[in-house]
C-alpha cells in the first residue's frame, strides 16, 4: 500500500512506545522453557514477536496473548514437543536464530523457515557453532532457511564469535542450556546483553568476563512476572523526527535504556542534539524518560568500529539525520547492514537519493553529504520496517508531499507507528 506523507511543522507531546522486540523474543522463549506461569506485560506488538509466540505454541507451549499482555504456561526445560508442521519465523531473523539454539537441544527434528526476505538471510553463523555443539543442521546452500535441525544431546563449547552478533551469541547460550557443563560465547565487541539479563531473571547462572559470556547447563528456570521496556530502536524514529523539526518537544516515557542499546543517544548528543535522559529506579532492564527538543543544528561526522555495531539497527535513521547535518555523515564497518531485512546500505542510499541527497556507497558503509534540503519524493520501503519508518520521518521534514510504497512493513516491529506519529504531529498522513 502507498501511503501519502505530508511535511509536518513539529512534534509535541508525551508518548509511551510498545515493548522492545529483542527483550520480548527472549522473554517468550525463556518463559516457555520455565516451570510455571509467566506473565509478560508490554510485550512487543510487532509481527516478529508474534512469530516467536506462534512457534512456541506449535511446540506445545500453552499461552494467551491479549493486547500487550502475554501469559505463558512454561513446559520446563525438557518439555517442548515436536511441532506438527514446519515452524514459521515470518520476517524475523531473531526468531529463527535464537530458536535454532533451543532446537539444537531438542530430542527431535524440526524444520524452521520464514518469508522471502528471511529465506535470503545467512544462517551459517549459527549453524557453525550449533554443529560444533553436536546438532546436525541442513540448510539451503549450507546457509539459507529453511533449516532442518536434528537436535539431541549437545555438548558445551567455548565459541569465539567471528562477528559482533547478539543473535549468534544467544543461539550458543540457549543451546548451552541443554548441555552438561559451561557453554561460553566470546564476543569480539560488546553486543546487546538482553539474553544475559533475561537468563538471570528466569534463574539461569550466567557470568561475564571480558567479553566471554558463560551459562551453566541444565538450569531450573522458573516462571516470572516481567514488564518489557519500551523499544529504544522504535523511539529512535520519534527522537529523529523531533530533532528534524524546529519547535518540537517530545517526552518518551518508559524507554529501555540498557547501555548496550543506547549508543544512538551518545552519537546524537555528540552531533549536538538536545536529548535529556531521566533514569527510572528498578532492577533488571534499565528504563527511563527521554525528553527531546528539536531544531538545533546537527554537526554530523563519522561512525565506525564498535559504535557502528552498537547502532546497527539505527543506521537508516541516522543516515537521514546525516543528510541534513552540517558536515554530513560517514558510516563505516557496517557490512552487516547488507544482510539485514534488506541490504540497508542499498535501500538507504536509494531513498536518500530520491530525496535529493548526495550519497556514495561502499561495501561496508555509506558517505552522505550534509546540508541537504530534503525533497518530497516517491519513497520505497522494500518491505523493510526500518526503511519504511526512517523515510517516513524524513518525509516530515521534506519540502513537499511524499509517498511511501509498502508502508505497512512498519508493522513487523511497530504497528502503531503511523498512528502515534499522527498523534504527535497532527498531520503525519
Ligand atoms: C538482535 C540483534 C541484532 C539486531 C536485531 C536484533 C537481537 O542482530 O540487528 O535487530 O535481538 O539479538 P545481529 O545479532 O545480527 O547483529
Amino acid at each position: 500500500m502507498d501511503r501519502t506523507l505530508l511535511p509536518a511543522k513539529r512534534l509535541v507531546g508525551t508518548i509511551t512506545l510498545p515493548g522492545d522486540k529483542s527483550v520480548s523474543h527472549r522473554y517468550a522463549m525463556l518463559a516457555s522453557l520455565a516451570e510455571g506461569r509467566s506473565v509478560i506485560t508490554n510485550y512487543s506488538t510487532g509481527a516478529d514477536c508474534a512469530s516467536t509466540l506462534a512457534c512456541m505454541g506449535a511446540m506445545g507451549v500453552p499461552y494467551t496473548h491479549e493486547g500487550t499482555t502475554v501469559s505463558i504456561d512454561g513446559v520446563g526445560l525438557r518439555g517442548l514437543r515436536p511441532p506438527a508442521e514446519p515452524l514459521d519465523a515470518g520476517n524475523s531473523g531473531t526468531t529463527i536464530r535464537l530458536l535454532s539454539g533451543i532446537l539444537a537441544g531438542q530430542p527431535f527434528e524440526t524444520t524452521i523457515g520464514g518469508d522471502e526476505s528471511l529465506s535470503k538471510r545467512p544462517m551459517k553463523r549459527i549453524i557453525t557453532p550449533l554443529q560444533e555443539m553436536g546438532a546436525r543442521i541442513d540448510a539451503r546452500e549450507g546457509t539459507f532457511p529453511p533449516l532442518t535441525i536434528h537436535g539431541g544431546s549437545v555438548r558445551p563449547i567455548r565459541y569465539e564469535l567471528p562477528m559482533a552478533s547478539a543473535q549468534v551469541k544467544t543461539a550458543v547460550l540457549f543451546a548451552g542450556l541443554f548441555a552438561d557443563g559451561t557453554t561460553t560465547a566470546v564476543e569480539p565487541l560488546e553486543t546487546r546483553n538482553h539474553s544475559e539479563i533475561a537468563l538471570r531473571q528466569f534463574g539461569a547462572a550466567v557470568s561475564v568476563d571480558h567479553g566471554a559470556v558463560s551459562v551453566e547447563g541444565n538450569p531450573r528456570l522458573a516462571g516470572q512476572i516481567l514488564r518489557v521496556p519500551s523499544d529504544v530502536s522504535s523511539a529512535a524514529f520519534f527522537i529523529a523526527a523531533a530533532l528534524l523539526l524546529p519547535g518540537s518537544e517530545l517526552r518518551i516515557e518508559g524507554v529501555g535504556l540498557n547501555p548496550t542499546r543506547t549508543a544512538l543517544l551518545d552519537v546524537l548528543n555528540e552531533m549536538g542534539a538536545a536529548i535529556e535522559i531521566q533514569l527510572d529506579a528498578g532492577d533488571g532492564e534499565l528504563t527511563g524518560t527521554l525528553v527531546v527538543r528539536g531544531g538545533g543544528e546537527l554537526e554530523g561526522g563519522e561512525i565506525s568500529g564498535a559504535v557502528t555495531a552498537a547502532v546497527i539497527d539505527e543506521v537508516p535513521m541516522l543516515a537521514v539525520l546525516g543528510a541534513v547535518s552540517r558536515k554530513g555523515l560517514k558510516i563505516r564497518d557496517a557490512a552487516e547492514l547488507r544482510v539485514k531485512e534488506t541490504d540497508r546500505i542499498a535501500t538507504v542510499a536509494d531513498n536518500l537519493r530520491r530525496m535529493g541527497a548526495k550519497v556514495t556507497t561502499h561495501d561496508d558503509g555509506i558517505d552522505i553529504a550534509g546540508n541537504t534540503k530534503l525533497k518530497g519524493a516517491a519513497l520505497e520501503s522494500y518491505g523493510d520496517h526500518r526503511i519504511a519508518m526512517a523515510f517516513t520521518v524524513a518525509a516530515l521534514a521534506a519540502d513537499g508531499p511524499s509517498t511511501m510504497a509498502n508502508a505497512e512493513a512498519a508493522s513487523v516491529s511497530f504497528p502503531e507507528f503511523y498512528d502515534l506519529l499522527e498523534q504527535v504531529t497532527g498531520k503525519a498522513s
